[in-house]
């Protein structure tokens, strides 16, 4: 099994994402200014997997430098937050994360400088592998909703490849194959960067589960020709109301889903949610380069002069949502109650594996 990203004595290791599938090529990132780059250029992408990023990035900051008085060691510390901060505006993990290596750093600054050099590389692991144990519980949750056998749409890709393992939307997939329910994945191949054809395609051809790949533009015709039976997606930044920002082309499979009569899901783990977002009207909307758009294989495919935008999210609002997987369980709407419910819920590895819990609130 491949290795999205790992700490090692070496720096950094990740799985270079902008070469797959043709090649399975590792980086070995030695400072926190390559990480963030790493980041920004999507050798790494994924809400989850550019969280573990920033806060190995931080981490790995804290190596060479930082040694110096209390005041010195928090100038470090907060140039580095705003380096990794400043990355990627959307996924909300990746802020999560830094304020996780905050608490972490707050709690050890005044420590010697290798219990806290110790403390922060354990607090990035630890985030890390509990991702990875989200993941497994948000596919337990998620699995119980599927049918036996059924066909999944999903858009861009949210599985190991963008968390730190197992996947969220490909979580729920893998759990349910696991559970010996028959699934079969349809993937949007997700212009411009095509995460769903390079990389979803990648990592469930890999694990023996079916899998086809269709342009983003064929999503209706599959959806008249009754060949979906639900949805799921992975998300970057949930407000409260439940409106979801995810990958752009994302809103459109959700209204294709509701014209359709199809359930559409979001899997997100609990650092995915933004109390401090009322609604998707606050969640920032990062913008690309318009050449991701303009070029495809380093080929030009749009005439020079001509206008191209390049927003790389949309938002899905809530009411398209038939449902919101978390670790901590499913949340119904109205979301404003239930993930409310789940946020203030203990976490998933102080639960026991079963039942699984639904947070749906008495009345609508
Ligand atoms: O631009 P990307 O590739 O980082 O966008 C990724 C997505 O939109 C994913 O669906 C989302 O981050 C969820 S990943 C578990």
């Amino acid at each position: 099994m491949f290795k999205t990203i790992e700490w090692t004595d070496e720096g950094v290791v990740m799985l270079d994402q902008r070469l797959l599938p043709e090649q399975e090529t590792y980086l070995t990132l030695r400072s926190p200014e390559q990480v963030a780059d790493a980041i920004r250029d999507m050798a790494i992408r994924g809400a989850p997997a550019i969280g573990v990023a920033a806060a190995m990035g931080i981490a790995l900051g804290f190596r060479r430098e930082g040694g110096g008085p209390g005041d010195e060691r928090r100038g470090r510390f907060e140039a580095l937050a705003h380096l990794m901060a400043a990355t990627r505006p959307t996924a909300v993990n990746l802020s999560w994360a830094v304020e996780r290596m905050r608490l972490c750093f707050e709690a050890h600054r005044n420590d010697p400088f290798p219990r806290l050099q110790a403390a922060l590389k354990d607090e990035a692991v630890a985030v890390q592998t509990q991702d990875i144990e989200a993941n497994r519980a948000m596919g337990r949750h998620g699995a119980a909703l599927l049918p036996k056998a059924c066909r999944i749409l999903t858009h861009c890709n949210a599985g190991a490849l963008a968390t730190a393992g197992y996947g969220t939307a490909l979580g729920v997939v893998r759990a349910a194959a696991e559970d010996g329910k028959r699934v079969a994945v349809y993937a949007c191949e997700t212009r411009p960067f095509l995460q769903g054809a390079r990389l979803t395609a990648w990592e469930l051809q890999r694990d023996g589960i079916p899998v086809t790949v269709l342009t983003d533009g064929m999503a209706g015709h599959l959806f008249q020709k009754r060949e979906i039976d639900l949805c799921v997606v992975g998300a970057d930044r949930i407000a409260r109301n439940g409106d979801t920002a995810n990958k752009i082309g994302t809103y459109q499979v959700a209204v294709l889903a509701q014209a359709h009569g199809v359930p559409f899901y979001v899997a997100a783990p609990i650092s995915t949610l933004d109390p401090s977002a009322a609604s998707g009207a606050a969640i920032p909307i990062e913008e690309r380069s318009p050449h991701e758009v303009t070029t495809i294989g380093g080929r030009r495919i749009v005439p020079e002069g001509v206008p191209v935008i390049h927003p790389a999210f949309d938002v899905t609002p809530h009411r398209l949502i038939a449902a919101i997987i978390t670790e901590r369980g499913v949340a119904r709407p109205p979301y404003t109650r239930s993930l409310a419910a789940l946020r203030g819920a203990p976490s998933a590895s102080r639960r026991p594996r079963k039942p699984v819990r639904e947070a749906r609130p008495a009345r609508g």
